[in-house]
């Protein structure tokens, strides 16, 4: 589904209306337009009689989800303590110095976002780079070109 073709009453309608499905609604629209625009969650507390607060609520709970837009494509870099010791504050600058961005921050064309996190779980393959759930082992700031060229 992508953003232009987005309608919260079929949306809603796949998961029958039910206000249980309210992150599987969420995950849906933040998978569309990248992020969860205001307008949209307006919608959804109408059609799912739900309080606009308790959605956004939900929205700000779990780090998957962004109230502020973001890029096409979403990069986080680890830097938990693995990782940091295997290097990935330099990946992490190497990608800020080529994406022109801060961590936190979204490209002007809304290409990619950057983010960092403490730990992905997975801490014997470090440092580790995850771009749309695709997860990069071993990075160094060699690679960092390389990945980004693949998006
Ligand atoms: S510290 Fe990076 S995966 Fe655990």
């Amino acid at each position: 589904m992508d953003a232009e073709k987005l309608n919260i009453k079929t949306l809603a309608a796949k998961y029958n209306y039910e206000k249980k499905a309210l992150i599987a609604i969420l995950q849906d629209i933040q998978e569309a337009c990248h992020y969860l625009p205001q307008e949209v969650l307006g919608e959804v507390s109408k059609t799912l009689d739900i309080p606009l607060i308790d959605i956004i609520s939900v929205a700000t709970f779990y780090k998957a989800f962004s109230l502020e837009p973001k890029g096409e494509h979403q990069v986080t870099v680890c830097v938990g303590t693995a990782c940091h010791i295997r290097g990935a504050p330099k990946v992490l600058d190497e990608f800020e110095k080529k994406l022109g961005i801060k961590t936190g921050q979204t490209t002007e064309d809304m290409k990619f976002s950057l983010d960092s996190v403490a730990c992905l779980g997975c801490c014997a393959i470090g440092p580790v780079v995850v771009v749309d759930g695709n997860y990069h082992a071993q990075t160094s700031i060699r690679d960092v070109d390389k990945i980004l060229k693949k998006y």
